[in-house]
């Protein structure tokens, strides 16, 4: 793990210790510089950190910066984040999103419908009501009168081609790691065949990032279409602020991928955060929190992937998966890179 920050001696003037127009700030006299840090999950990752840097690398917020990132994967075609994701057993994508900031600010939407960004209507239920979640038709309601545009509800291309072959059975079925860009392009029927099993368990699509800014404050955020071909009106752990998402600005951020229900059981971003303030490194800290779920799910943990990425206030970072196959990606002022993460089997 890397240490990001460093500390200069102030008497060779602040200006010296601007890197990369990061912000230097005063700390009992010494001038202190704080190398900004962005983690996204997956491979979708890279692109959304791209969008986030462009942010956090000119001095911007966390806040900004987590929310500019994951609109990148929100829009994307050939992935299941946003309007594009596979639908419920229904036939109508249902979107949950979250986002936390340094100051215990927090706005969540679930079963939302038809809007394109759920992330900055989260933001705006963050912002703008005194509520932390608005769910279904209220929450799209709110965003109608937020501005948002309503979408005509049409899935695309390939969600409608799931969808289709999915119904010739309507069986459910984890698919661990179907986040990662190998597994997400296979949506035409033949590959997702393999993907449609048992009942009551189902796909999921996510995508989760932390980041600290050169002031040092941490924010996150999370969206998802949730998991494929779910029950209507299913809400996973994305949307539920110490679930899917954790920021606690004197401790560290931390976000989760794979099974909702499981990472809700545990509420499993808040119970990282807690083993960071014991003192674990995040790396420790996922461990820790992945080896509880996988207690708790005793056999039936290999039917289902779990993740989790975390930062520290140091800037460390470190991830975690139930089984192999996660990946993560990280954008640091040497660059935005993936990471495979260690796994418990
Ligand atoms: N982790 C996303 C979901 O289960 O909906």
């Amino acid at each position: 793990m890397d240490r990001r920050k460093f500390i200069n001696l102030s008497s060779l003037g602040a200006a010296g210790f601007t890197l990369q127009g990061f912000i230097p700030t005063s700390l009992n006299g010494l001038s202190t510089t704080i190398t900004p840090i962005v983690v996204a999950t997956w491979d979708a990752g890279l692109a959304a950190n791209k969008a986030a840097w462009e942010v956090l690398g000119s001095g911007g917020k966390a806040l900004d910066a987590v929310e500019k990132g994951v609109m990148v994967t929100e829009d994307e075609m050939n992935c299941c984040v946003g309007l594009n994701g596979n639908p419920d057993r229904d036939g109508f994508v249902t979107l949950d999103a979250s986002i936390m900031d340094h100051e215990f600010n927090c706005g969540s939407v679930a079963f939302l419908e038809r809007i394109k960004h759920p992330i900055s209507v989260a933001r705006k239920v963050m912002e703008k009501t005194p509520h932390v979640m608005l769910v279904g038709q209220g929450a799209q309601q709110f965003a109608i009168e937020q501005g948002f545009k309503l979408e005509n509800g049409e899935l695309s291309k390939d969600a409608k081609n799931s969808y289709q072959n999915w119904l010739k059975n309507s069986e459910y079925k984890p698919v661990i790691n179907i986040e990662r860009k190998n597994a997400t392009t296979q949506l035409d029927a033949s590959k997702m065949a393999p993907h449609r099993l048992s009942n009551g368990e189902w796909n999921h699509d996510t995508i989760g990032m932390i980041a600290m800014d050169s002031m040092g404050n941490l924010s996150g955020s999370c969206t998802t279409s949730g998991a494929g071909f779910k029950m209507r009106g299913r809400v996973g752990d994305s949307p539920v602020i110490g679930a899917g998402l954790y920021v606690d600005n004197e401790v560290g951020a931390v976000v989760a991928t794979g099974q909702g229900e499981d990472v809700i059981r545990v509420a499993g971003s808040s119970a990282v955060v807690e083993q960071m303030r014991q003192g674990k490194t995040p790396t420790e800290a996922c461990k820790i929190v992945i080896e509880r779920i996988r207690r708790i799910k005793k056999e039936k943990a290999k039917d289902i992937q779990v993740c989790f990425i975390a930062i520290n206030k140091k800037g460390e970072y470190g991830g975690y998966s139930l089984h192999k196959g996660f990946n993560y990606a990280v954008h640091t002022p040497q660059g935005n890179t993936l990471h495979e993460a260690t796994f418990l089997d």
